[in-house]
């Protein structure tokens, strides 16, 4: 069987090709810190910066001009504590800057929040401490997550997107929505997500590393999911779309591709995966040494996620890649 004959012309090639990354896939990250002026790179995340807010709008606006479709914000408090009070309060740092997103581009771009606590609470865990069992609370923190998706709601968001892996957040959170008016507002769930190594840069990123102590964990591991579980993966996935996710999601991405295909396969919500910070700077740190070629090799990433399944990809790479694709 002659299959080069296919490969001789870019013209040819370009028929049969059977994935693409289009500019509707891709979801910037957006991080806002307060009191910061202007933006500050992050070390471990070369050409990703932390914005103060006299500065995110700026880059909302160049994702717009990029023909980027949404943003994911995260928000660096200045106060921090126990139960991540800025992240329950109107005026908080993301209600806040939802409103002058909202204010300043109307529908030009989705907005999209991260729903968790790690970059509020003082000791960088994802919701309130149980010191007796040495964990995140579970039925505790759904109780002020519907708080913060209420306060997300009422600045304007588009789309809530909880990350904090507790069981039965999506059913708390779909029904406090429907029952304050609020029915409109999808829910994009993280909902495989694993306790993995490739967060390190973000949390630099977030400064939301956990921390530690005799009442808490040094790790995720108590909510977030072993990255060597397959079954339970996509169990996560089928639980979140029974309780009414709008749609799911696997991360990280790129050493997960065998779960993305096979939740592709077993549900029928839209699929989205979080190409997370380490991916990135591991493919930053190789190009930057000029180990490998940075367009070449994003690009390929990025469209391995559609091949897998993917029908969005959230990705540090997305300026970058909408850049090439105009
Ligand atoms: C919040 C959250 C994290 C990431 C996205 N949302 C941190 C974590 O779970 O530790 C990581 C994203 C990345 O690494 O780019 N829970």
């Amino acid at each position: 069987m002659n299959l080069r004959r296919l490969r001789l012309n870019s013209n040819i090639r370009d028929l049969i090709r059977e994935n693409y990354v289009t500019k509707n896939d891709l979801i910037m990250p957006i991080f806002i810190k307060e009191e910061l002026d202007g933006k500050n790179e992050i070390k471990s995340m070369p050409g990703i910066y932390q914005f103060g807010e006299n500065a995110f709008l700026d880059e909302v606006a160049e994702c717009i001009d990029l023909g980027i479709k949404a943003v994911i914000l995260f928000g660096i408090p200045k106060l921090k504590d126990s139960c991540g009070s800025d992240a329950l309060d109107e005026e908080g740092l993301i209600a806040r800057s939802v409103r002058k997103i909202k204010e300043t581009f109307g529908d030009k771009i989705a907005v999209i929040t991260d729903l968790c606590f790690c970059e509020f609470t003082d000791h960088g865990h994802c919701g309130i401490i149980n010191p007796k069992l040495k964990t995140v609370d579970n039925d505790a923190t759904l109780e002020i997550s519907k708080k913060q998706a209420l306060i997300h709601a009422s600045a304007g968001v588009d789309m809530i997107a909880p990350s904090g892996m507790m069981d039965g957040i999506i059913k708390a959170l779909r029904e406090v929505l429907d029952n304050n008016e609020f029915s409109h507002i999808p829910i994009m769930s993280y909902s495989t997500k694993f306790a993995s190594s490739f967060y390190g840069p973000f949390r630099d990123a977030a400064e939301s590393a956990p921390s530690f102590n005799e009442y808490i964990p040094k790790d995720r591991k108590t909510y977030q999911m072993d990255i060597a579980n397959s079954r339970e993966a996509l169990l996560e996935s089928l639980i979140d779309q029974e309780e009414g996710a709008d749609i799911l999601m696997v991360k990280p991405a790129l050493a997960f591709l065998d779960i993305v295909k096979t939740i592709k396969e077993k549900t029928l919500r839209p699929l989205c995966v979080y190409n997370v910070s380490g991916e990135y700077s591991m493919v930053k740190a190789a190009s930057l040494s000029g180990w490998m070629d940075y367009e070449s090799l994003m690009m390929e990433i990025l469209t391995s996620f559609k091949r897998a399944g993917a029908d969005m990809i959230i990705s540090y790479h997305s300026k970058d890649a909408a850049k090439i694709l105009n």
